[in-house]
């Protein structure tokens, strides 16, 4: 309990002195100054304005006071207190632009410092589709096979049913490899028998020499022609070959391998279509055509909407196919009597392009990350 008031007398109140108020604040103000950052400033806070500080002791006194002393009291404590928190904030403010300003010093980053890690690559897109069109046989029980790409011309060839004098086999279309004879003399251009391979159709020969059927393979591989690099060509490039080779395939077998494919591709509306066409060793053979997957053929007789992508056929080629001639199963020890097959192949670049509207061959060979990175890490 609290002893009941006695007159005033402000000699008693030793606090409430103007001197010792003033004395209180500038103590304040001084330790505020004093702060050189913002931990200091708290410190020096909780000193000066805390329920414990001078100022805050002496304005629990005034309560003590006789009625008559309280306003004069109380006016000079607020005063006192007003002026502290006052330049409590305006310090605060000071010391935090002080430090906002450090900081935006002291964390700044240089981008134009040297990257201190690998730039992770990026699989090229001939390859990821490559083996996103193979690994469609593969979950269909296909295997993958494969064959040189130096190879016999005889294979590439004449096991295919290529006639002799067939243009292909000129020098203006194909790479020969320059070879020595028996006699150890350099044998000239179409002389040597060997080849960079055309085309991945001598995988067929190949893996029907090498295994008894039922044969279900599927080939990528790299391919050369002698056609100059431009927008469109690309002396080296990329196909596909399937081939399967069981007792009683039929047409029907390739052409629902083929809308199966391009299914799984392209969407599930995807359907291909075969027009007549020649090569040696299919028959029949034909040329293999899916729907446009830009328009799904809705541009065909639609002026109102044409399609870039397949110039509004709303049929885009994708490669020859047909079925085993028996004369390529007989020439690789296979009885056509008992087996048929199909087989069909297709350029990757031609389709990447489509795919993924590459407009120049020539991005797809020059190796630069910038083309590839786009592509994605899709493993
Ligand atoms: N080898 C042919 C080409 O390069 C494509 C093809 C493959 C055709 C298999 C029929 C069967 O054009």
């Amino acid at each position: 309990m609290s002893a009941p008031n006695k007159s005033y007398d402000p000699v008693e109140v030793e606090a409430l002195k103007p001197e010792e108020i003033e004395r209180m604040r500038d103590e304040a103000l001084a330790a505020f100054a004093a702060a050189g950052d913002l931990d200091a400033l708290a410190h020096a806070k909780t000193a000066h304005t805390g329920g414990t500080s001078p100022l805050a002791l002496a304005n629990r006194e005034i309560g003590a006071l006789p009625p008559q002393a309280k306003a004069a009291a109380g006016k000079l404590v607020g005063q006192a207190r007003g002026a502290v928190s006052k330049a409590l904030a305006a310090r605060q403010a000071e010391l935090e632009a002080e430090r906002d300003a450090r900081v935006l010093v002291e964390e700044a980053v240089d981008v134009t410092l040297p990257y201190d890690r690998v730039p992770a690559g990026a699989r090229h897109p001939l390859t990821t589709l490559m083996e996103r069109v193979s690994d469609v046989f593969v979950s269909m029980g296909y295997e993958i096979a494969e064959g040189p790409e130096v190879e016999a011309e005889w294979f590439n060839f004449d096991a295919l049913n290529f006639v002799p004098d067939h243009p292909a086999r000129q020098m203006q279309d194909t790479f020969f490899v320059r070879g020595t004879t028996p006699e150890g003399t350099a044998t000239e251009g179409d002389e040597s028998g060997v080849v960079l391979r055309t085309h991945t159709s001598p995988v067929q020969a190949r893996t029907l020499i090498d295994r008894e059927p039922p044969v279900y393979v599927v080939c990528p591989g790299r391919v050369y022609r002698t056609d100059e690099l431009d927008a469109t060509h690309t002396p080296v490039f990329h196909q596909i070959e399937l081939l399967a080779v069981d007792e009683g395939l039929t047409m029907a077998d390739l052409k629902g391998t083929l809308d199966h494919m391009v299914q799984a591709l392209f969407g599930s509306d995807m359907k291909t279509r075969l027009r007549p066409n020649f090569f040696p060793f299919t028959e029949p053979s034909a040329e293999m055509d899916m729907l446009c997957y830009v328009c799904r053929g809705e541009s065909v007789g639609n002026p109102d909407r044409p399609c870039r992508t397949c110039g509004s056929e709303g049929w885009i080629e994708l490669g020859g196919c047909g079925m085993v001639n028996p004369k390529v199963l007989v020439a690789c020890g296979v009885d056509p009597e008992k087996y048929s097959g199909f087989a069909f192949g297709f350029g990757i670049e031609r389709m990447l392009m489509f795919r993924h509207n590459v407009e120049d061959m020539r991005d797809m060979v020059e190796g630069d990350v910038r083309f590839t990175r786009p592509f994605g890490m899709e493993i």
